[in-house]
């Protein structure tokens, strides 16, 4: 981007300037400083494109890692469904805790950890390969689908979940009666599968990149 600014800058000096260009001469003291400050930029933004830090070896290790932590957090997401389900076949109070305990211990310690491993790596990404932040619609898609997923796990389906946890452990059977707990234990049906479902989406979407790239005619590169 500010390879662009800075060409455009320089466009509009030289636009100014017509066919002299070439033997353009620094005017006022401004032209002289966005003249100076258009070059810095140019050869930096030229110096961050060449040296992508990461080689191809790099890269390979980052996709491990980024392709580990969306294993795990949709492996856990189903898993988590999956409890739900045997909630529905119990008839002790302490089983009902442990299942919500359970629910709970996965969410804690390994959606959250992973929802943040894919981010981080998926940043990490946009950063060191030329993949970019914005240059694809379908990363668009992906990091609106990561932090749509962090955000309603920390506001809604978390709090569903440490709620039925903290309900059953003190009302053990008798949690089945109460309103809070059978509203949150509603909700995580209906929503926990959802979320699944969506990270499942992000998965085809990168395999199958559509969309193209932004403002162009679709193009898959080789990055
Ligand atoms: C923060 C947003 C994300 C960004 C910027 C991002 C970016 C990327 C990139 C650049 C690749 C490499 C593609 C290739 O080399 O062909 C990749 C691979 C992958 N991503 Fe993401 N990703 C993000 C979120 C996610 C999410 C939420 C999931 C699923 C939970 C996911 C699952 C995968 C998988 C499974 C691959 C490997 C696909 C393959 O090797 O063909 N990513 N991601």
């Amino acid at each position: 981007m500010i390879y662009y600014f800075s060409k455009l800058v320089i466009c509009w000096q030289f636009g100014k300037y017509g066919d002299e260009a070439p033997n353009y001469k620094l005017g006022d003291d401004r032209d002289k400083a966005i003249y100076y400050l258009s070059t810095c930029c140019q050869i930096y933004a030229k110096g961050c494109e060449q040296m992508k830090p990461i080689g191809s070896t790099g890269r390979a290790w980052l996709k491990g890692f980024h392709i580990f932590f969306a294993c795990t957090w949709i492996g856990t997401a189903i898993s988590m469904q999956l409890l739900t389900f045997v909630r529905s076949h119990i008839s002790t109070g302490d089983e009902l805790w442990a299942v919500n305990a359970a629910i709970k211990l996965l969410d804690d310690y390994i959606i959250i950890p992973s929802a943040f491993g894919v981010l981080i790596t998926g940043i990490l990404f946009s950063w060191l390969t030329n993949w970019g932040f914005f240059k694809f619609n379908w990363i668009i898609v992906k990091y609106l689908i990561n932090i749509e997923a962090i955000l309603f796990g920390t506001f809604f389906l978390g709090p569903w979940v440490n709620g039925m946890e903290a309900i059953s452990k003190v009302e053990r059977l008798s949690a089945l009666q109460n309103i809070t707990y059978l509203h949150n234990a509603k909700m995580v049906v209906y929503f926990g599968p959802l979320q699944a479902l969506i990270l499942i989406a992000a998965v085809f979407i990168t395999v199958l990149k559509p969309w193209g790239k932004r403002g162009k005619a679709e193009k898959k590169p080789h990055n």
